[in-house]
């Protein structure tokens, strides 16, 4: 075995545990089986000295990761909003990484460059956003609204003549960001990194499902001379709920605030004619983000940034220094980036919307949907189980009440920790209002129906466990 390992092509191994690996997600335990001690065990070996065999690497490495895997790809893995990964984005993302192209600029790779301009615009026609927004390819959607609201910063400063890029905020006013209360964190470290401060935010109210209330956002929107910029949701994180783009949008407009939307999911809602409705009027809005590595099912990590105003985009991030990169006549990826050297993410994009093509794509919103709602409805039948927030699309909420009356917080926390421990399914839990509630997030392409009944299933025999636990407990 040490032999071949010695002169095997780790190509070959590293393909062949992948291949085993996917072929096990419909059936594998979901939580990891190793604990970071038993981890550490295996991979905190001394720093070698030496070189080793590349496929006796590779095996080795293989054997002692694998046990700390989380399942995540599996389809009945319910907990972040994470997805699992298309068969073609895949082997397309083993090609990007053997290509190994510098994604920076048309001379470093003009597949990625062109592949770069066709996955924007095939994007931007997905999500219904107007064909001349700039876009960005980035790590995910926390870099998106990074990069978006970067170019908002640009944008809201010239028009007062201060040029940001070069006196940075010393001269400029104290921005106002106007947040749903239910905001995703990731726009907090955005508004960190900026430099606009946490101080700058105002949480606006919103209703029970979690989308912005346009009353609560006419009175915080009330002029008062500071650049300011609105932040709106497509796809809550816990309902899924959409803001009401139209009025929101008219409001911010009068009031000239920059509208960022964060849709890391609930923008791919706009590939289906049935849930496309839920995002009338987000083309309106000065700036988008939204993740591939989510409901198109990209490996980690891809996002996308897109603005309706390329001009102060290009301006938050271009490069005028006199790096030799060739006259070029395409658009410069890093011009539009935080990046400068990058992988060539275009790739597994294009791979991914040419296997599943327009109808495969919203038949995966709409499958997954149809899941998301049977899991709701199965759950919530379950004994001493409540809907909390039914699915508007992918996600839902429920929660236990706890038979002897203690807390049903804590019940609820222990039914989904009962469900991870058997490894049949996996649910996460999250605050909702003050309550703990167990949150159900469907955006694999392996999780159809059937699946669902088996994770509705899981959740019986937990609480069937719970209940048969507390029937020993002494007195
Ligand atoms: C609504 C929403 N916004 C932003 C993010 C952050 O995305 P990423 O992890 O790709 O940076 C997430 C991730 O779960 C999300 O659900």
């Amino acid at each position: 075995m040490r032999d071949d390992r010695q002169n095997a092509d780790p190509l070959e191994i590293a393909a062949h545990r992948a291949r085993a690996f996917l072929a096990s997600l419909p059936g594998r335990p979901i939580a990891p089986a190793a604990d970071a001690p038993a981890l550490r065990a295996r991979l905190a070996t001394a720093l070698p000295d030496g070189p080793s065999a590349p496929a006796a690497v590779i095996a080795e490495l293989a054997e002692a990761l694998e046990p700390g895997l989380l399942a995540s790809a599996a389809p009945r893995f319910f907990g972040w909003v994470i997805g699992g990964t298309l068969p073609a984005a895949i082997a397309a993302d083993w090609l990007t990484s053997a290509w190994d192209q510098n994604g920076a600029a048309y001379a470093l790779s003009p597949a990625a460059a062109v592949a770069e301009e066709v996955a924007g615009a095939w994007l931007k026609e997905i999500f219904g956003l107007p064909a001349e927004a700039s876009f960005a390819l980035v790590s995910g959607c926390q870099m998106a609204h990074v990069t978006a609201l970067a170019a908002a910063r640009h944008h809201l400063l010239a028009a007062r003549g201060i040029d940001v890029e070069r006196t940075g905020l010393h001269e400029a006013p104290r921005f106002r960001i106007l947040l749903a209360e239910t905001r995703h964190e990731s726009l907090l470290r955005a508004i960190r990194l900026l430099g606009f401060g946490l101080d700058s935010i105002t949480l606006l109210r919103c209703s029970e499902a979690g989308s912005l209330e346009p009353a609560a956002l006419a009175e915080a929107l009330a002029e008062d001379g500071r650049p300011s910029i609105l932040c709106l949701q497509a796809g809550e994180l816990n309902t899924g709920a959409f803001d009401p783009f139209i009025p929101a949008i008219a409001l911010a407009r009068a009031a000239g605030a920059w509208v960022h939307v964060d849709g890391a999911f609930g923008l791919w809602a706009g590939a289906s004619g049935r849930f496309r409705p839920l995002l009338a009027g987000v083309e309106g809005a000065d700036s988008w983000a939204c993740d591939g590595h989510k409901w198109l099912n990209l490996p980690q990590d891809c996002g996308f940034a897109f603005t309706a105003h390329p001009a102060s985009h290009r301006a938050a991030f271009a490069q005028t220094t006199g790096y030799a990169l060739l006259a070029e006549d395409t658009r410069r990826a890093l011009d539009w980036n935080p990046e400068w050297s990058r992988r060539a993410r275009a790739f597994v994009v294009l791979a991914a919307l040419r296997s599943l093509g327009r109808r495969g794509l919203a038949g995966l919103v709409e499958q997954s949907c149809t899941a998301c709602a049977r899991l709701a409805t199965g759950i919530a039948a379950l004994p001493g189980a409540a809907l909390v927030a039914a699915p508007i699309i992918n996600q839902a909420l429920v929660r236990f009440r706890d038979p002897a009356g203690r807390d049903d917080d804590a019940r609820t926390e222990a039914v989904a920790a009962a469900v991870r421990e058997e490894g049949e399914a996996w649910f996460g839990t999250a605050l909702w209002r003050g309550r703990r509630v167990m949150r159900i997030s469907v955006v694999n392409w392996r999780t159809d129906l059937v699946q669902a009944e088996r994770a509705v299933a899981a959740v019986a025999r937990a609480l069937a466990r719970l209940d048969r636990g507390a029937a020993r407990e002494p007195g």
